[in-house]
């Protein structure tokens, strides 16, 4: 909206951060920083801006639509970061004979759909990715999940607010080659399932009619689908695959209960339940994977990932198993505002300096020092200011303690202490003070 020209609107999607949405923005990724810290993971960054065609070849067709893209200046088709994937597998690819491994990486950046803006999802939003390649057993899996889930305790979250649901694409690889379906059409049909509940079944049952004879042979793939969507857990899998009778299925379950296993010896099983239906959108999914979800469903996401043995591959021509995922600043915030497991506002300053002019070089001497002992400090700026007038200032501001220089201040920096909080007050001399400051406030 234009308001008599002055006023121009933020664009749908897109957000203003107010200092107290940055306090809550660097809460979240300080808080993530730290637990991907505690499992060894280092921070990497990449370009915002990158050639179209990382995205158009590599994500799948649902990103490819929702690209910011444009022609720069020298005539290069570029488009705004939807996704890190495929740039980390880029950037590892080219280090990778180097690179000690399993490599452990992770990000906090931004990133642009153009999406229709709604609850959970808008156009421009931070991701938390962390990626782990290099390892192709199911313990780089478990351990990438155990992140996932440490990262959302670390907020307050319980198992009763959240669950990971798992899923595993090759399995569907199985129960697809059961249909005749190849593994070269089974990225394009997983696509497929997984927007299926966002459109009407006809939309579906006529897409899929591309990859089977018949539309009774669509209807037969549908209702076994439902049923294989239907297994809530390890053993009802079980059931499903040896009535199928696909023994390559079964050999898949061995490695779900490794897994399985893993996270129950971290303690982490509670929070994982089993769930077919996740299929992802993104087309370079190759394994397990996996979408975290606040515990009644009700919201988009809150973050997901899953296992992608080839696309470093593709990119680079240097084969590299990975797997990783990505939690979203939105849907995050909104359920920590929900469960209010926001941290209390910071606020406040420790000190508060009053003086009159003749003490200005006393006083912003003092405010100086305890700067450089890490104390933050304020002042009024505007001059001829009463001591009361300051002292309400600081109150306003919340400073912990005032430092008074009036009148009785003597020329060795005497002032006098006054506890913001108590009240209570006391004479010191500022190089002490200063001394002092070693310690917490
Ligand atoms: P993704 O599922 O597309 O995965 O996105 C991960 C998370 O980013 C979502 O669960 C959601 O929280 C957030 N997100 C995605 N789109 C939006 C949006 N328009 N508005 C707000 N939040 C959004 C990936 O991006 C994969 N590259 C993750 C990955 C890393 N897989 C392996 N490594």
């Amino acid at each position: 909206m234009v308001h008599g020209g002055a006023m121009v609107d933020v664009l749908p999607g897109f957000r203003d951060f107010y200092p107290e949405d940055c306090a809550l923005r660097n809460y979240i990724f300080s808080t993530f920083r730290r637990v991907a810290g505690g499992f060894g993971f280092e921070e990497f960054d990449g370009p915002i801006l990158e050639p179209l065609e990382l995205f158009t070849e590599k994500s799948g067709p649902e990103i490819a639509e929702q690209l910011f893209q444009f022609q720069d200046r020298g005539g290069r088709s570029v488009a705004l970061r939807p996704e890190m994937t495929p740039t980390l597998a880029r950037m590892v690819g080219a280090r990778a004979a180097s690179l000690r491994r399993p490599i452990r990486w992770f990000t906090v950046g931004e990133h642009f759909r153009y999406e229709r803006p709604q609850k959970g999802r808008l156009r421009a939003f931070y991701q938390m990715n962390l990626d782990l390649l290099g390892e192709k057993g199911v313990r780089g899996d478990g351990e990438v999940l155990a992140v996932l889930i440490s990262s959302l305790r670390a907020f307050g979250l319980a198992a009763g607010d959240f669950q990971v649901r798992l899923s595993d694409r090759r399995l569907w690889f199985h129960f697809l080659s059961s249909f005749g379906v190849g593994d070269s059409s089974t990225p394009e049909v997983l696509g497929i399932m997984d927007r299926m509940g966002r459109v009407p079944l006809e939309i579906t049952v006529q897409r899929l009619q591309t990859f089977f004879p018949t539309a009774a042979a669509v209807e037969k793939f549908l209702g076994a689908a439902s049923s294989f969507c239907g297994c809530g857990d390890l053993n009802s899998l079980e059931n499903f695959f040896s009535n199928l009778a696909l023994p390559l299925a079964m050999e898949r379950l061995g490695e779900w209960r490794e897994l399985l296993q893993f996270l129950g010896a971290l303690g982490l099983a509670d929070f994982v339940t089993v769930d077919v239906g996740i299929v992802r959108g993104l087309a370079y999914y190759t394994g397990f994977v996996f979408e975290a979800f606040e515990r009644t469903g009700e919201s988009r996401a809150l973050a997901g990932g899953g296992r992608y043995d080839d696309l470093v591959g593709k990119l680079t021509g240097i084969s590299l198993p990975a797997c990783g995922f990505a939690i979203g600043d939105v849907t995050l915030g909104n359920l920590l505002r929900e469960k209010k497991l926001l941290p209390p506002p910071s606020g406040g300053c420790d000190f508060w300096i009053v003086f009159d002019g003749s003490a200005q070089a006393a006083a912003l001497g003092l405010a100086q020092n305890l700067r450089l002992a890490g104390r933050s400090v304020l002042y009024a700026l505007t001059p001829g200011l009463s001591m009361g007038k300051q002292l309400k200032l600081a109150d306003r501001a919340g400073a912990k303690f005032a430092v008074l220089f009036g009148e009785e201040s003597g020329s060795d920096g005497r002032c006098t202490l006054r506890n913001m909080v108590t009240g209570s007050e006391e004479i010191v001399a500022s190089v002490h003070l200063v001394e002092k400051m070693t310690c917490p406030v």
